[in-house]
């Protein structure tokens, strides 16, 4: 949704990997000034064009005065550290991803704004069942950015029942995008492959040739988030926290899949082993059907249609021509 009666949206982690796909969306769909792009790290001069703001979402002043100063009346809190990173830092992961939300959700509860918060398959664990999760199940993550996202889908109920406030959102899945990278994840792989496919036709993979994870491309997430948040709220059941998925593959599956417009990619694997610890405790393949009952999910591109895509706009992008097998 826009911000409602002209109010504006406000994103944060807007220079991050699903942020600086979704400003330009909302952009074109609810007008260029109707959006303010935030992040903590500022733009190189020039570099970015419309509205900016620097926000460190852990400073609830700063998140008040530009929701305040800018009339905000919905905020997309993209702003977080990905599972591996969390891992690594898992104090400033707790305050990042969690005390950020919780700062989000009360600013948003003063000012009367919405906000989606994403969700991640990193809510599940080892105990969750991994094919065909549940969108109701066991939710026992080992990792820190795991705990992050189960206290944080509750917090999101929280503020719903306790506050009324319309809090959306989705678990989403490895995200693969030809424009901004990721960092830190444990679905990485499924973009850094594309990358070195194109420049060198090998890639060496952290994550073993059979670890199976539910994936997603791009223009898929953003149109789901955009969606969900324009959905009737007499449709939502569950509101927040939505399974999601578009595809799942194994490196070896993925691999195969590059192969068919790259004969010559090679791959082999030196696994990490926190991030294959990560994905081992992660699902299979998620049920999306809340998604698709409560409102129409149902996403575009499969693993032939994103592998081509990829391959396609990466080609131009780096400037290789894309070869064909
Ligand atoms: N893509 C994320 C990660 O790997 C999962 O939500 O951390």
């Amino acid at each position: 949704m826009d911000g409602g009666k002209g109010r504006k949206i406000l994103v944060t982690g807007a220079l991050g990997q699903i942020g600086s796909e979704l400003v330009p969306a909302l952009r074109h769909r609810y007008g260029e000034n109707q959006v303010v792009a935030s992040d903590i790290r500022i733009p190189a001069a020039g570099a970015y064009e419309g509205l900016f703001e620097q926000v460190d979402c852990t400073q609830p002043l700063a998140i008040q005065d530009v929701v305040r100063r800018h009339d905000i009346g919905a905020v997309y809190h993209m702003a977080a550290l990905l599972s591996a990173v969390a891992e690594e830092r898992p104090q400033i992961a707790w305050s990042i991803n969690l005390g950020g939300l919780y700062n989000v959700l009360e600013v948003a509860r003063q000012n009367g704004a919405a906000v989606f918060c994403p969700s991640s398959i990193g809510a599940f664990g080892p105990s969750t069942p991994r094919d065909g999760t549940p969108q109701t199940t066991i939710q026992r993550p080992t990792s820190m950015y795991g705990v992050t996202k189960v206290a944080g889908e509750l917090l999101c109920d929280y503020y719903f029942e306790r506050f009324g406030l319309d809090v959306r959102g989705l678990r989403l899945p490895g995200l693969i995008s030809h424009s901004a990278q990721p960092g830190g994840g444990t679905t990485d792989y499924a973009v850094d492959i594309f990358y070195q496919a194109v420049r060198y036709s090998h890639y060496t993979c952290f994550l073993s040739p059979d670890t199976r994870l539910d994936m997603m491309y791009m223009p898929d997430a953003i149109d789901g988030i955009i969606q969900l948040m324009e959905a009737a709220p007499a449709r939502l059941k569950h509101r927040n926290a939505f399974n999601v998925t578009a595809m799942n593959f194994t490196p070896d599956e993925l691999a195969g899949e590059i192969r068919k417009s790259i004969a010559d990619f090679a791959i082999d694997y030196e696994v990490d082993p926190v991030r294959q610890a990560i994905s081992e405790s992660w699902p299979h393949s998620v049920d999306d059907s809340a998604a698709r009952r409560e409102w129409d999910w149902n996403p575009h591109y499969d693993l032939a249609a994103m592998t081509a895509d990829m391959l396609a706009k990466l080609g131009a992008k780096l400037k290789t021509p894309a070869r064909r097998a």
